[in-house]
């Protein structure tokens, strides 16, 4: 038997309850996948809210890494304790799992099950920010709303590398300030005059502003945003906001947004392999996570509703 961590019905952190499991083989084009690290993302509370509606009982999580115990027929290329992971494949919270081997890619040897799960989805989603959703240029100049989210401090550290001036901003003082070294400039996203603060320091506004936050930022975004740029929605952990169409539309700001995977069609292995290089680089700075056992899966998403902590965090079987 083996733990797997199951809502039977969708709502607070406390539906997460872990459960005693029998993992069958893999069928065709599976392998059967022994975790050593569970990567922790927004979006697998917005699965347990039912925010994204899945079929009940469900297993949220969408990123793991570990070692292939079991290969199923159609398989070619993935053995016995080959080590993989994958970053967009429902139902991780999991000691052991079928995953289906398109899905995965393979562990660099330098690098954990730890490290990969906390940098490849994360890293991933800030690729696509940078690389899909928009082509960001040296020399521009950024507002990442929600720069202290884990995929916001990836892409601001990232963006700055590539010669971006960055303006980050955090939901809370102790927060703002831990993005000093991170960003250029940084802001309290609750401001009442974040877009006058914006403004004081690039007076045509920011070429593109990055959403993580959604609802609660917003119409400061939008305020923001210099006429003719762009305002890219990755996440919205505040909320669905609001967008008035014909300001939009008489500014010229182009709103993209949607999955960060259609942006890595066909291209996941330079994706990846940017991410870990950077990883390696030290361009995303200290980023380890907190680790908590499996079964406290709980734990992990409280502390995350609660806005209190910040930085990645794994779940380790
Ligand atoms: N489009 C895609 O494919 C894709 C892929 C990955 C992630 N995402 C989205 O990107 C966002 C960041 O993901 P992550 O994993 O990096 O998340 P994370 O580290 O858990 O960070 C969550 C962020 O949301 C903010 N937040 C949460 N609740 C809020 C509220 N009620 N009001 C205002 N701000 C609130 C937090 O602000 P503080 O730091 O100030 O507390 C923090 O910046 C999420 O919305 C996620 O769903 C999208």
């Amino acid at each position: 038997m083996t733990m797997t961590i199951r809502f039977h019905q969708y709502g607070a952190p406390d539906v997460l309850v872990p459960e005693d499991e029998q993992v069958g083989l893999p069928g065709t084009g599976q392998v059967r996948l022994r975790q050593e690290a569970i990567g922790v993302n927004f979006i697998d509370t917005a699965f347990r809210q039912g925010i994204f509606p899945m079929p009940l009982p469900g297993v949220t999580g969408v990123e793991g890494a570990g070692m292939v115990e079991a290969v199923g027929t159609g398989v070619d290329g993935i053995r016995v304790g080959d080590r993989m992971a994958y970053f967009l494949a429902p139902g991780s919270y999991a000691e052991v799992r079928l995953v289906n081997a398109a899905d995965l890619i393979r562990t660099p040897d330098d690098l954990s099950s730890a490290e990969v799960a906390t940098v490849l989805t994360k890293g991933l989603t800030a690729w696509a920010g940078l690389n899909g959703f928009y082509h960001l240029k040296a020399g521009e100049t950024v507002l990442v709303q929600g720069a202290s989210s884990n995929v916001g401090l990836l892409l601001s550290r990232w963006a700055k590398t590539r010669g971006a001036v960055v303006i980050g901003t955090a939901g809370s003082e102790a927060k703002r300030a831990a993005l000093q070294g991170a960003v250029d400039h940084a802001l309290l996203s609750d401001s009442d005059h974040l877009a006058e603060q914006v403004r004081e320091l690039v007076p045509n506004g920011a070429d593109v502003v990055y959403e993580f936050v959604g609802k609660a930022t917003f119409a400061a975004s939008l305020a923001a945003v210099r006429d003719g740029g762009t305002i890219v929605t990755i996440g919205a952990a505040s909320g669905a906001p609001v967008v008035d169409q014909a300001i939009l539309t008489s500014r010229h700001v182009r709103m993209v947004g949607g999955p960060m995977a259609q942006h890595l069609q066909g291209k996941v292995m330079q994706a990846s392999s940017d991410v870990f290089n950077a990883y390696r680089e030290g361009i995303f700075g200290e980023f380890s996570a907190t680790a908590y056992p499996l079964a406290n899966a709980a734990v992990a998403h409280a502390d995350i509703a609660s806005r209190r902590k910040s930085g990645p965090m794994i779940l380790v079987p």
